[in-house]
């Protein structure tokens, strides 16, 4: 074997695994295997959406669109879209799993290598947002794979027994 095809082999393993690494950090398959009280979890138990065939989705995606559109959509925004300050949130959650979502939201993030000051506020002791952050991603999940259009969501299931009360200690 010559020295330049133990070379592309080489090149050819490393590229295989680093495949295999994206791959396996692309975010689960959001199919919701699973329901608690209307929220529904994905196989490995992320919180995930549910849409009906008329449309009609589950509470927390509901709720996802309302707090997302009042606490992200200023920067991110109209419908995850992104704008000319803060990226598409769409296209993000395409690889960001349900813990870099969290992560960034309650530490924020700043990108120092761009020449513009991109920064992204930490959120991790705002209630308003902490308390509705699964809603917010499974809406954001919802619409990165497309599952639900632009808008407001037309219909959603009725609100969950617990969810007030759950809301309510949350918020303290
Ligand atoms: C004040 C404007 C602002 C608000 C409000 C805001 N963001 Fe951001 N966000 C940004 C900016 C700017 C970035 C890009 C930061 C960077 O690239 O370093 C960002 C990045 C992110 C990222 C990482 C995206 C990626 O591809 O790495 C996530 C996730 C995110 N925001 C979620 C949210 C959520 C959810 C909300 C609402 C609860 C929110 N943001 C509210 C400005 C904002």
């Amino acid at each position: 074997m010559t020295r330049y095809a133990r070379y592309f082999l080489a090149a050819g393993v490393a590229s295989c695994l680093m495949g295999g690494l994206a791959r396996a950090d692309k975010p689960a398959d959001p199919a919701a295997v699973s329901s608690e009280d209307g929220k529904y979890a994905d196989k490995d138990g992320r919180p995930t959406f549910n849409v009906g065939k008329d449309g009609k989705v589950d509470f927390y995606t509901y709720i996802g669109y309302v707090r997302y559109t009042a606490n992200c959509m200023h920067c991110h925004g109209p419908d995850g879209l992104g704008s000319t300050y803060a990226p598409s949130l769409v296209n993000s959650l395409k690889s960001l799993d349900y813990a870099d979502v969290m992560t960034t939201v309650a530490n924020g993030k700043k990108d120092v290598s761009e020449s513009s000051q991109l920064v992204m506020p930490s959120f991790g002791e705002n209630k308003n947002i902490m308390c509705y952050i699964d809603a917010i991603y499974i809406y954001l999940r919802a619409r990165s794979v497309d599952a639900i259009p632009r808008g407001r969501p037309q219909d959603h299931e009725p609100k969950p027994k617990d969810f007030s009360e759950t809301e309510d200690s949350c918020m303290g």
